[in-house]
C-alpha cells in the first residue's frame, strides 16, 4: 500500500475502505464475508476506515468495531452523523449540537472506543448555522472524544465558515464541484471522495437490471432503465481502456482520482476480499498525461449519465 498524509501528519492509506455496503443499501449483507473483508484491509495495510452512524442504523459501526477494537493502533476510524430514521421510516437531518452530542456518544459506545479519529457532519444543517454547528464539534476535539473534523458534500462557503471556526481536516463528497478541489488543496484539506466507483458502475461489472428491490441504487436517477445504453456504452468503453492500460476498470477509476491531486484519498467500498484486494492494486497504476486525456476523452463521449440523485436526496445538498 502506498500512504497519503490527513492533516500533514497522519498516515491514511491512499484508497480508503467504505463500510457501508456491508450493512446498508446494497444488497443483502454477509457479516462473515464482511468480517474477512476487515481483516483482509488490515493484511493489505488499508487502515482508513470510512462508517457513518447511518448506515444499517447502526449495524455498520457495530460491525466494524468487531475488527476495531482488537486492532485500534492499525485503523484511522472515520464515522459520520446527522442523518437518522424518523419513526415513520423516513429519512431526516439533525445538525443541531444537542443532537450530535448523543450521536458521538451512541457512535463511540457501538464502536467500543474511546475517540473517533474522524468525525464527519454527514452533511450541512440548513436549521443550524455551520459555526454553530462546528463549534460543537469542535467542543468533542477539546473533550478527547474526537481527534479531526470532517465535513460531507459542503459547500465551498461552508467549508470556509467551518474552516475559521475550527480547522477542517476532510471533506467528504461526491468527486464533481470544480472550485471545491482547489479550495481544499489552499486550506489543507483531505478531499475524500465517496462512491469513486460510480456505486460499482465504473468497474462494467454492475447489472442495473438485476438489482433486488430494496438496493439503493434502484431509487437514483443514474441506475434507471432511460440512462443504462448510455452508461453501458460508457462503462464498455471504459473497461476497454482499462485493459489496454494493463488494469482492472476499478482500478482505472481510482488510479484517475489519486492522480488528480496528493491530497485526494478515494474510499471505495466493498464487502468482498476479491473486489478489495483488486482496488488495492489500483495504486501500482501509473497514468501518463496521454492516459489521463484517454479517460477524460472517453467520459465525454458517453455524457447522458443520469443525475447522481433524486429530489429527496437533493433536499440535502448544501445551498449557503
Ligand atoms: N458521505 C456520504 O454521503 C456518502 C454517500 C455514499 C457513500 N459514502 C461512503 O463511500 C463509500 C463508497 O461508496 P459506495 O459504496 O457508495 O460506492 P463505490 O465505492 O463507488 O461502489 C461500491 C460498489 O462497487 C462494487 N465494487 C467495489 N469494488 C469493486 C471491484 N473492484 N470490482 C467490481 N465491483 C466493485 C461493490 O460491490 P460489493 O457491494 O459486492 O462489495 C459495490 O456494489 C461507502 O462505503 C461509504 O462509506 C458516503
Amino acid at each position: 500500500m502506498k500512504y497519503r498524509l490527513l492533516s500533514g501528519k497522519e498516515k491514511l492509506s491512499s484508497i480508503g475502505l467504505g463500510c457501508m455496503s456491508m450493512s446498508h443499501g446494497y444488497g443483502v449483507p454477509n457479516d462473515e464475508e464482511s468480517i474477512a473483508t476487515l481483516h483482509y484491509a488490515l493484511d493489505l495495510g488499508i487502515n482508513f476506515w470510512d462508517t457513518a452512524d447511518f448506515y444499517g442504523n447502526g449495524k455498520n459501526e457495530a460491525l466494524v468495531s468487531g475488527v476495531l477494537t482488537t486492532n485500534r493502533n492499525k485503523i484511522f476510524i472515520a464515522t459520520k452523523f446527522g442523518f437518522k430514521q424518523n419513526p415513520d421510516g423516513t429519512v431526516g437531518f439533525d445538525g443541531s449540537p444537542a443532537y450530535m452530542k448523543t450521536a458521538v456518544e451512541a457512535s463511540l459506545k457501538r464502536l467500543k472506543v474511546e475517540v473517533i479519529d474522524l468525525y464527519y457532519a454527514h452533511r450541512i444543517d440548513p436549521n443550524v448555522t455551520v459555526e454553530d454547528m462546528v463549534g460543537a464539534m469542535a467542543e468533542l476535539v477539546q473533550q478527547g472524544k474526537v481527534r479531526y473534523l470532517g465535513l460531507s458534500e459542503a459547500s465551498a462557503n461552508s467549508i470556509k465558515r467551518a474552516h475559521a471556526v475550527h480547522p477542517i481536516s476532510a471533506l467528504q463528497s461526491e468527486y464533481s464541484v470544480p472550485e471545491i478541489l482547489p479550495l481544499c488543496k489552499e486550506l489543507g484539506i483531505t478531499f475524500v471522495p465517496f462512491s469513486p466507483l460510480a456505486r460499482g458502475l465504473m468497474t462494467n461489472t454492475l447489472n442495473v437490471s438485476e438489482l433486488p428491490d430494496n438496493d439503493f441504487r434502484k431509487a437514483l436517477p443514474r441506475y434507471q432503465q432511460q440512462y443504462q445504453e448510455n452508461n453501458q456504452n460508457l462503462t464498455r468503453a471504459f473497461a476497454q481502456l482499462a485493459a489496454e492500460k494493463g488494469c482492472s476498470p476499478a482500478q482505472l477509476a481510482l488510479a484517475w482520482l489519486l492522480a488528480q491531486g496528493d491530497n485526494i484519498v478515494p474510499i471505495p467500498g466493498t464487502k468482498k476480499r476479491d473486489k478489495l484486494k483488486d482496488n488495492a492494486g489500483c495504486v501500482d497504476v501509473n497514468l501518463s498525461e496521454e492516459d489521463l486525456r484517454d479517460i477524460e476523452r472517453v467520459i465525454a463521449q458517453y455524457p447522458n449519465t443520469g443525475d447522481r440523485y433524486n429530489e429527496a436526496n437533493l433536499k440535502w445538498v448544501d445551498k449557503n
